[in-house]
């Protein structure tokens, strides 16, 4: 059966081509950031935290890709450094795997990046969130994040979730594709 990130790459896939402009949202240990700077031509990756953005450009280092722009804000602000439109944008919302728990994503702020992000999107691009709930904060921000996204206008942007439905504490992803100028 097709994993949560089998499920998020192969429709973040279909919105990239080799000149695409795509952020990723939460560069975390920085996987999600080197899959998009494998296949687009520049990428915007933000995080709050220092040891984050560490991690990232290690591991894009490693792999020998420099068309990522690190950025060490708050993902609610990505307006102030991106002003063209992307193809895709990932959220992997939580805390960083094996890192500090004080640093986690935070409803307000996540849901302000969902709204920023949909702006800046293409038609035909594609945003990705991986939501956790298994933790208190985490349930506080599903709730907000399922919220918005019942309320997109079917016009303009088409919304689907995957999820293990007898597993309630378990991940899930939200895909949004916009479909209409808006
Ligand atoms: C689950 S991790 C991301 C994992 C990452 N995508 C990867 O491939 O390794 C979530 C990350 O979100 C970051 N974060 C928390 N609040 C944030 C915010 N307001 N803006 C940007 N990043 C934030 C955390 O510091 C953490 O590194």
């Amino acid at each position: 059966m097709e994993t949560m990130l089998d499920f998020v790459k192969r429709h973040v896939l279909e919105a990239l081509k080799p000149n695409s402009i795509s952020i990723d949202a939460t560069c975390g240990n920085g996987h999600d950031t080197l899959f998009l700077a494998q296949r687009c031509q520049h990428v915007y990756a933000f995080d709050i935290q220092e040891k984050a953005l560490n991690n990232t450009k290690e591991h894009l280092m490693m792999h020998r890709y420099h068309n990522v722009e690190l950025i060490k804000d708050s993902h609610h602000v990505m307006h102030h450094y991106v002003n063209k439109p992307v193809d895709a944008i990932m959220f992997n919302l939580g805390y960083l795997p094996h890192g500090c728990r004080d640093y986690h994503t935070q409803a307000n702020t996540t849901i302000l990046a969902i709204k920023q992000g949909l702006k800046l999107l293409n038609t035909e691009g594609v945003m990705s969130i991986v939501v956790y709930r298994g933790h208190e904060h985490g349930v506080i921000e599903s709730n907000a994040v399922s919220t918005l996204i019942k309320g997109l206008s079917k016009k303009h942007f088409y919304c689907i979730r995957y999820e293990r439905i007898n597993d309630l504490i378990s991940p899930y992803t939200i895909i949004i594709k916009k479909i209409g100028d808006c």
